[in-house]
């Protein structure tokens, strides 16, 4: 590499690098400049960050670590109860692999969390990203670590013309010559602060970006129109047709969901559908139920109101099916008592309930239908 080039690489990673010192933020799971890092709250913190935005995340993980402060602790929880603190947080399958990572950790690796890709690559819910954030920033390992924030600088200062979804390779081969020779931690948590405080997607901040000099678009109107995306896919609609079971004491009916994708082992409402067309016509005609779709055969009222919740992959039109009983009868039967139980008020609370069911419940208490 000529000179020129090396001293150019190195005073932007300076400059990303004072500017952090001076503008960072402060996370819990951050360690204070000049102490070591905790790798389970950096762990920990990954894992939540991997779908879900640092504000969402803060409460979570002061709950978790105040509830399980060591990896040890954690693995030895009883799942449940994991379930129960992630849940809000989404994409349900996170809080699995991390009780089983963690249970690994602690009986395999002695309870440390590996400094080793490889090794950590093959824990249950670390991939590629996860992986390169753990090394760089539990351990100080050179490692490039990019996410969305890093792909929108780079891609503003190179003005990379080609849309993100294709330009990918190219944005991790710029942005590995701008590794500096130190800190890779604090490098790597620079340009997240950076894509989080000054670089924003819409209207960014650069009279006070401290790498102007080095960007193309910088302090021009077309920044903000990068990274150029393809096309937005529309969402997809989906229908489905919530079963709300009110019985004597005002306890409602749940059951636990066996699917293995989406919302797997949840406590949900019961349901059906959640296909791409409206084949029962749940959306049009409110009044309209089969015989073969009703519930336990009771006589259901279908709200007019529709609950809508956005999925990464499509939207669920949600229609709500109500129905009151006098007592319990409909657990007589063993393979209904297995399968669904009635909650209260108290104890809905302490569920591991995803959104749209949390969303749906509320509607109803608002309305007061129970
Ligand atoms: N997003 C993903 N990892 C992060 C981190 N460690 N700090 C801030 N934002 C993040």
């Amino acid at each position: 590499m000529n000179k020129t080039k090396k001293d150019n690489y190195k005073s932007f990673s300076n400059l990303l690098l004072n500017w952090y010192d001076k503008n960072r933020r402060n996370l819990p799971w951050r360690a204070l400049s000049g102490e070591l890092p905790n790798p389970y709250f950096v762990y920990l913190s990954e894992i939540m960050l991997q779908q879900t935005v640092v504000s969402t995340v803060i409460p979570y993980f002061l709950n978790f670590v105040k509830k399980w402060n060591t990896i040890d602790q954690l693995a030895k929880a009883d799942f449940q109860e994991v379930s129960f603190y992630w849940a809000g947080l989404g994409y349900y399958s996170r809080a699995k692999n991390l009780h089983e990572t963690a249970k690994i950790i602690s009986n395999d690796h002695n309870s440390i969390i590996p400094c080793d890709k490889s090794k950590l690559l093959s824990l249950p819910g670390i991939g590629n990203y996860t992986a390169s954030a753990i090394m760089a920033i539990a351990f100080d390992i050179k490692s490039n670590v990019i996410d969305g924030n890093v792909e929108r600088i780079f891609s503003r200062l190179y003005a990379v013309d080609e849309p993100l979804e294709k330009s990918k390779k190219y944005i991790e081969e710029i942005s590995e010559r701008y590794l500096p020779n130190q800190r890779y931690g604090d490098y790597a948590q620079a340009l997240m602060d950076l894509g989080s405080l000054i670089c924003i997607p819409k209207s960014p901040r650069c009279s006070s970006c401290p790498l102007i000099s080095f960007c193309k678009v910088g302090g021009t109107n077309n920044a903000k129109i990068y990274p150029k995306r393809l096309p937005k896919k529309i969402k997809n609609n989906r229908y489905g047709l919530f079963f709300c079971l009110i019985n004597q004491h005002g306890d409602i009916l749940m059951t636990k969901n066996n699917n293995k994708g989406l919302l797997s082992n949840m406590d949900v409402i019961p349901s059906i559908g959640w296909l791409k067309e409206d084949k029962n016509y749940f959306s049009k005609s409110p009044n309209f139920i089969t015989k073969k779709d009703s519930l336990f055969d009771l006589d259901w009222k279908i709200l007019e109101k529709k609950i809508i919740h956005v999925f990464t992959h499509f939207k669920l039109n949600c229609s709500i099916a109500i129905a009151y009983i006098d007592n319990n009868d409909i657990l007589k039967d063993q393979s209904v008592k297995k399968s669904y139980k009635f909650i209260d008020s108290q104890n809905l609370k302490k569920l591991a309930i995803p959104s749209l069911i949390k969303k749906i419940i509320k509607y109803l208490e608002d309305e007061n239908y129970f």
